[in-house]
């Protein structure tokens, strides 16, 4: 029966999962999660190719000093920041983006970081003529974010906004405003960039796009919207101490976390819900939905990864949740000092009957929300795991990044499948592309477009 884990800053509940595990045995998966421990330290596993990410924390100064000086440029000439991406490309910085920023301020007030907003992450053609119109009217830079350098959204998105650029800024000053991330030598848009100039960031090639928040791609990002790279990259560095220096479950959480998801999988429990009780945390839901969505989904396995942002979605989700078929089980993140000292005030009325919440500070009612949940869905069948951060900021950021990216690799190790690949992302485009009529793709077309046909 494993312990209850107490790390440094973070902390991995598992007491509310035991009882539904409770006639199962730890031993032969925590076996089987070592030797996937083994395997990824020893780059002997599945993608073993792409493991850069593992010591991306311990980023060069020299680069940190580069992204720095360029947010530093960026700042003084823009008041929009505009990144277009999609997947890996952009969810990492979003999720840091949302998670530090004030959701109500257009820009941040307290410094002079412009406000920074995601494009080429859909193909809408609405969202994208409501985005050119805002970029009329205000000073913006870009970063086009592409490891492949070939990905339909982004490139589409990339070409509205550099006709814009050049219209509005000429071809020369568009030059200055564009940073582009991508393959060190390969592809459409490294092509492109070395030939208009542009200042260019490498995505390294043992990197894949959602496991690359710590390369330039999450960090130019995020240093132009104002937040401390360095301590985002020395909270992960702290968890990669922790994370490789033992295999031992009860002081490696990601070795519990990854071992405790196979259990519940193993029991049938095949969907994760992550559940945070701050709306901004909802990107980096969206980050880890990514990371293990694409890298556990394959070869017909995998956990489903869904997100909540509650209390908001207890009262759209909840339902399902209390009551709906058993086969979830819930990691919650939790807080323990969030910014904000705001009270419920008295009501001399008190027409809600709530004034026995007077002077009770809004996170305590946070606070007490998310027990009292916990505890019924626990009670209503759900097995749910706690991650406790003491406050949110680029460190503890940074350790929550690296602790999902390291429990992922293990995760997905242990499941059998190689997480650093996605081959089925490709189905759709085959079909898009066929549809749309790109050379090459005759007599796909022909056969989607009479299939279609058949279908109405
Ligand atoms: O994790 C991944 O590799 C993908 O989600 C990519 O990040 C996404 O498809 C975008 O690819 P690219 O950066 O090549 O445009």
């Amino acid at each position: 029966m494993p312990t209850p884990l107490r790390m440094k800053n973070i902390e991995l509940g598992i007491s509310h999962i035991q009882s539904f595990l409770a006639d199962r045995e730890w031993q032969p998966v925590y076996d089987r999660v070592k030797q996937c421990h083994r395997d990824l330290i020893a780059r002997t596993g599945k993608g073993n190719d792409f493991l850069g990410w593992i010591d991306l924390p311990l980023q060069e100064e020299a680069l940190v000093s580069r992204i720095l000086d360029d947010a530093s440029r960026i700042r003084k000439m823009a008041r929009l920041f505009v990144v277009i991406g999609i997947g890996g490309s952009y969810l990492g910085s979003k999720a840091v983006i949302d998670a530090l920023g004030d959701p109500f301020l257009p820009y941040r007030s307290d410094t002079d970081a412009p406000r920074v907003v995601f494009a080429g992450e859909n193909l809408s053609g609405e969202y994208h003529a409501r985005l050119l119109r805002l970029l009329d009217a205000n000073d913006y830079a870009v970063a086009v974010i592409s490891k492949s350098g070939t990905t339909t959204e982004p490139a589409v998105a990339f070409r509205l906004i550099r006709q814009h650029l050049e219209k509005k800024y000429g071809k020369e000053g568009a030059r200055e405003r564009i940073f582009a991330v991508t393959d060190a030598s390969r592809g459409a848009l490294k092509n492109l960039a070395d030939a208009e100039g542009y200042t260019s960031y490498v995505i390294p090639d043992d990197v894949g796009g959602r496991f690359s928040v710590l390369t330039p791609v999450g960090l130019l990002p995020i240093a132009v919207a104002g937040f401390d790279i360095r301590a985002l990259l020395e909270g992960a560095r702290a968890m990669r101490t922790l994370a490789l220096q033992s295999d031992d479950p009860a002081v490696n959480p990601c070795v519990q976390y990854a071992a405790a998801r196979n259990m519940l999988l193993q029991a049938g429990f095949s969907i994760e819900i992550l559940a945070a009780y701050e709306p901004g945390l909802a990107s980096l839901v969206e980050w880890w939905k990514q990371l293990y969505g694409e890298s556990e989904g394959k070869e017909h396995k995998g956990i489903f990864p869904a997100g909540v942002n509650f209390t908001t979605d207890l009262h759209s989700m909840g339902q399902y949740i209390q009551e709906g078929k058993r086969n979830l089980f819930e990691t919650v993140l939790s807080i323990s000092h969030t910014a904000g000292t705001l009270a419920v005030p008295a009501d001399p009325g008190d027409a809600d009957g709530l004034n026995f919440l007077t002077g009770m500070p809004l996170s305590e009612v946070n606070r007490m929300a998310a027990l009292g949940t916990l505890l019924a869905h626990v009670d209503g069948g759900v097995p749910v795991m706690t991650l406790g951060l003491p406050t949110m900021n680029e460190h503890h950021l940074g350790e929550l990044i690296y602790f999902f990216e390291f429990a992922c690799a293990l995760s997905g190790y242990t499941l059998g499948v190689n997480p650093f690949d996605q081959p089925g992302v490709e189905a759709y485009k085959k079909n898009m592309f066929a549809l749309l009529g790109k050379p090459g793709y005759g007599p796909e077309t022909k056969q989607i477009r009479e299939r279609l046909t058949n279908d109405e």
